[in-house]
């Protein structure tokens, strides 16, 4: 790492960057010594209905985990995002809409917005909605997926988004799970030029027995397809939204009253439900915006996130809508309809703010110039990358092409449960280095601990953990009160546990490896082994199925399942098909399995622990330290996937 070559601030964007160095320090210095005294004069970013005069309670103590933020204070989150902004960007965009197809985009003004939130607001009131329900989306990407997220917020109602790429039944499992009684949805989703029929997926969630919690379907119509049509519960969002009036009284929400809940993959059982706040949530995640994006009045944001995931909630909504800036939503893809559709889309919306994530940048990188064809770009002034550690090469490629040599990257590491961005530079103040997160944000105190929780001093590697609590930080699992403790607080006491590991090296800077736990990270979309384990096991011939992530050129992690078929069942190329197809059909695209390996037996201890470090070692052909096999009830099973994996 020491002969990094350094990316120093440019000058030309220093000389108009909220922050340099120097600010940088001085506020962080502030923001870790008197935590209190910064988050009280941080607050003020937003604005309250009724003022806080708590800032701070927050407990990382083993049996008394607790955080609360500004927990006196009463706030609106609609409020914040567009309300407010009315007296002086009334007409300023608030939403590029960019289609599927290059010939459809548009263009909504902050009164625009705001007017159709309100009538939303009102539509839901209407079938009953009310403050503290949980309200589901499940959304292709079109403005009416924020309109609707803004609308929950501003009636009180909890919004749980499910990617539109998930199957009915991991649908069905989330809406279970947080008892929704109403679930947003579109006829269709439209994304690289082919069809997905949501409304048909909803149908059939709905109709598993367990699921009875929902009473309402509202149903955009984006393709105006066929769909079928359930009599006195589906209703078409242009009908409820018809006579609805433009204006709507903001709820005052408590500070800690529920905001969202989003689904995410742990390292065992099912997906977890991350409980956000309302106080806290927004200001981290407005504040990280603007200083993380070095936000100015004159720029277009724009997150290529699905609105499914937490960067689609921070910064492609309630982050940049907080700050009265524009933001990008794109229904597509980055190389459809062609290659360079990424920078096409960057020069007609003259974006100067390019937030991505490394599988696109190496799928595009794979393509060479084609990517750049007939572009300019000379829009951008500053780029991201988000969601999976960054590859040296993949920076340098964005750097050089898409940012032509001469934009800054911000490398941002956080996760679901932090809200918002917590290590990354600040493209004023911090010289880069490629594939690395850099330094902390304002509050953040990061550290490196071994595998026993001692903290590691200096330039090290370790386990990456937070040793104090931040204003974005998820509250809870929802519905599993004893599970937040145990899966974030008991591996280190005192400290929140992220799953990753980490380097820091001589000037500070950290650089993360990746999950240390049983989690996946394909193509930025995180996955538990156990969620692809137990789909596999539910096929009915196969009798045990291990899966471990291996690395894949373009979508960082790829998925490699060793799996056993029950006695007389023959593996072959149909049942080969059969089964990545039931994955899909069982959680979604995104959890097909790369590699299937057929073998007769796992490598279990005695005790009946399937030793995944070996298969590890086995998928990636690193088999000449295996370390430790002694504990194995069956050591000959190793030689025998050794010698398949050499024959496949
Ligand atoms: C995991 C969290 C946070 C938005 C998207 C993912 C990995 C995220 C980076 C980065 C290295 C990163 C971590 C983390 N990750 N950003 N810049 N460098 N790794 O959210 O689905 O909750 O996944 O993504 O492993 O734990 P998520």
């Amino acid at each position: 790492m020491s002969d990094t070559k350094l990316y120093p601030v440019p000058a030309e964007f220093a000389q108009n960057s909220l922050l340099n160095d120097s600010a940088y320090q001085a506020m962080y210095k502030h923001s870790i010594n008197d935590p209190e005294a910064f988050w009280r004069e941080q607050g003020q970013i937003v604005d309250w209905i009724k003022p806080y005069s708590q800032v701070k309670n927050t407990s990382f103590q083993p049996g008394s985990i607790d955080i609360k933020w500004f927990q006196d204070g009463k706030l609106n989150v609609s409020a914040n995002c567009l309300d407010r902004h009315l007296k002086d960007n009334a007409n300023k965009t608030a939403i590029i809409w960019e289609g599927d197809n290059p010939a459809d985009s548009e263009k909504l003004t902050y009164q625009d917005v705001y007017e159709k939130v309100c009538q939303f607001s009102n539509a839901l009131k209407a079938q009953g909605i009310k403050k503290g329900d949980v309200v589901c989306l499940y959304m292709p990407m079109i403005p009416e997926a924020a309109i609707a997220m803004l609308a929950c917020t501003r009636i009180g109602a909890v919004h749980t988004i499910v990617f539109a790429g998930f199957s009915a039944g991991a649908l069905a499992e989330r809406i279970n799970n947080c008892g929704a009684k109403l679930v947003i949805t579109a006829d269709e989703g439209v994304r690289a030029g082919r069809i997905i029929r949501l409304k048909d997926c909803v149908d059939k969630a709905l109709a598993k027995p367990q699921v009875t919690s929902v009473n309402n379907v509202i149903v955009f119509a984006r393709t105006k397809a066929d769909i079928a049509w359930h009599e006195g519960r589906d209703l078409w969002w242009h009908d409820v939204v018809k006579d609805q009036p433009s204006e709507c009284e903001p709820e005052a929400m408590n500070a800690e009253d529920p905001l969202f809940i989003l689904y995410t993959s742990g390292s065992t059982g099912k997906p977890k439900g991350v409980l956000h706040t309302t106080g806290g949530y927004l200001v981290y995640a407005t504040m990280t915006f603007k200083y993380v994006f070095d936000h100015q009045d004159s720029d277009v944001f724009w997150c290529t996130a699905d609105v499914g995931w937490i960067t689609g909630h921070s910064y492609l909504v309630y982050g940049p809508l907080a700050n009265a800036a524009t933001t990008v939503l794109f229904e597509g893809v980055p190389n459809y309809p062609d290659t360079a559709r990424m920078s096409q889309v960057i020069d007609k919306h003259q974006v100067t703010t390019l937030y991505t994530a490394p599988t696109a940048i190496r799928a595009l990188m794979a393509k060479g110039d084609d990517a750049i064809a007939g572009t300019k770009r000379t829009s951008l002034r500053l780029m991201g990358s988000v969601g999976e550690p960054i590859n040296p090469e993949a920076w340098r490629w964005y750097y050089n092409t898409i940012g032509n040599s001469s934009t800054p990257i911000v490398d941002t590491w956080w996760q679901t449960e932090t809200g918002g961005i917590l290590i990354t530079p600040l493209p004023g103040a911090t010289a880069l280095k490629p594939g690395s997160a850099t330094r902390p944000f304002f509050g953040i105190s990061p550290a490196l601990v071994d595998n026993e929780g001692n903290l590691l001093e200096g330039e090290n590697e370790g386990n990456l953990v937070i040793l104090d609590s931040w204003p974005g930080q998820m509250r809870g699992i929802y519905g599993d009160e004893s599970r937040f403790e145990e899966a974030y607080f008991s591996t280190f006491p005192n400290m929140y546990c992220t799953g990753d590991g980490a380097k820091r090296d001589a000037d500070g800077y950290y650089w993360i490896t990746g999950r240390v736990d049983d989690v996946l990270n394909v193509s930025g979309h995180r996955m538990g082994t156990a969620e692809i384990e137990s789909a596999l096991v539910s096929h009915s011939k196969i009798a045990e199925a291990a899966v471990v992530g291996v690395p894949h050129d373009i979508k960082g992690q790829g998925i490699y399942a060793y799996v056993t078929l029950n006695a007389g069942e023959k593996a072959d190329d149909a049942l080969e098909a059969e089964v990545k197809q039931w994955v899909r059909n069982e959680i979604g695209a995104i959890a097909t399995p790369d590699t299937l390996h057929w073998t007769q037996a796992l490598p279990k201890t005695r005790s009946g622990k399937i030793m995944r470090r070996i298969l590890r070692k086995i998928a990636t052909n690193d088999t000449d330290s295996l370390g430790d096999t002694s504990t194995l009830a069956d050591p000959s099973v190793v030689d025998t996937l050794i010698a398949e994996k050499q024959n496949a």
